[in-house]
């Protein structure tokens, strides 16, 4: 099966197009050092040429509120254009645990707004929502800075490791679509501040973790269980203790 995946050289992508090239199947990764520009539409035709499914793993280079929204709205609307032309029976598309619950964040309003122009499109689709990934509780340290300490809302969460998301969204991707919204997690509970406080530890990063009930998540306020998924959540297998000591912790930690 041809699959074509959009931001196939990114963390998840990149994952992704070698699981599903190891099944046996054509996976393309475009991206646009690839030739495959889904804002402008370069290469967009070529590349989904006789393509079955295409999984968008994509994301905005900018996180600023205006700049997110143009980025999944026009990428997402010529996406489905060129799917509709090109006959493609599958839209697949990564998004985030909770994203309707976070419509206070810039960043959140451009997924929904993503996942709206997909539900609404000719194409079959499955929107997959994963949890926060272990290989972002640095990055997550680095936005919420707060006169030089890191500020977090102890709130609940479930993340899971990038492999995980891959083979989830790897295996959605080659099965019928669902037209629906399957949730991914990992396979333990942490707070928020905790996780993250373990994870700096680890990296010999001295910055200090703040349990700050106010602090926001990209904008947003958290209450105690916004970020967790629901009881039907397909569950990863790799603990965070096992990610940490595995080679992903350590390269993630370069
Ligand atoms: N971080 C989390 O914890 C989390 C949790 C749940 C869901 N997600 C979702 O997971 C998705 C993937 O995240 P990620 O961390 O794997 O992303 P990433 O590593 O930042 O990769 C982004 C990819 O998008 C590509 N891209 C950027 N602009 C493009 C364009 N104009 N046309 C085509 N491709 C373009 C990039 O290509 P270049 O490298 O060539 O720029 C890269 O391959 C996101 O949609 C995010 O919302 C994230």
């Amino acid at each position: 099966m041809k699959i074509v995946v959009i931001g196939g050289t990114g963390l998840i992508g990149s994952k992704l197009v070698n699981k599903l090239r190891e099944h046996g199947h054509e996976a393309v990764a475009a991206a646009p050092n690839t030739g495959v520009n889904t804002l402008t539409g370069e290469g967009l035709a070529e590349a989904l040429k006789g393509a079955s499914v295409v999984v968008d793993v994509s994301n905005s280079p900018s996180w600023e509120d205006s700049a997110v929204l143009k980025f999944f709205e026009t990428s997402t609307r010529n996406l489905l254009t060129s799917e509709a032309a090109a006959g493609v029976g599958h839209h697949v598309a990564l998004s985030v645990v909770g994203t309707d619950r976070l419509s206070e964040s810039g960043y959140f309003r451009a997924k929904i707004a993503q996942e709206k122009l997909i539900k609404e499109s000719s194409i079959p689709w499955s929107i997959v929502h994963a949890t926060q990934f272990f290989e972002f509780l640095k990055g997550l340290a680095d936005v919420s800075i707060v006169e030089g300490k890191v500020h977090l809302p102890p709130v609940l969460f479930q993340p899971m490791a990038a492999d995980d998301v891959a083979t989830a969204v790897g295996r959605i991707a080659v099965d019928p679509p669902v037209n629906g919204i399957v949730e991914i997690a990992g396979p333990e509970q942490f707070r928020l501040d905790e996780l993250v406080r373990r994870r700096l530890a680890a990296l010999k990063d001295p910055r200090e973790v703040i349990a700050d009930p106010k602090a926001l998540y990209s904008g947003a306020k958290l209450s105690e269980r916004t970020l967790l998924p629901g009881n039907n959540a397909r569950l990863g297998e790799t603990r965070f203790e096992t990610w940490l000591t595995q080679s992903a912790g350590k390269i993630a930690a370069a």
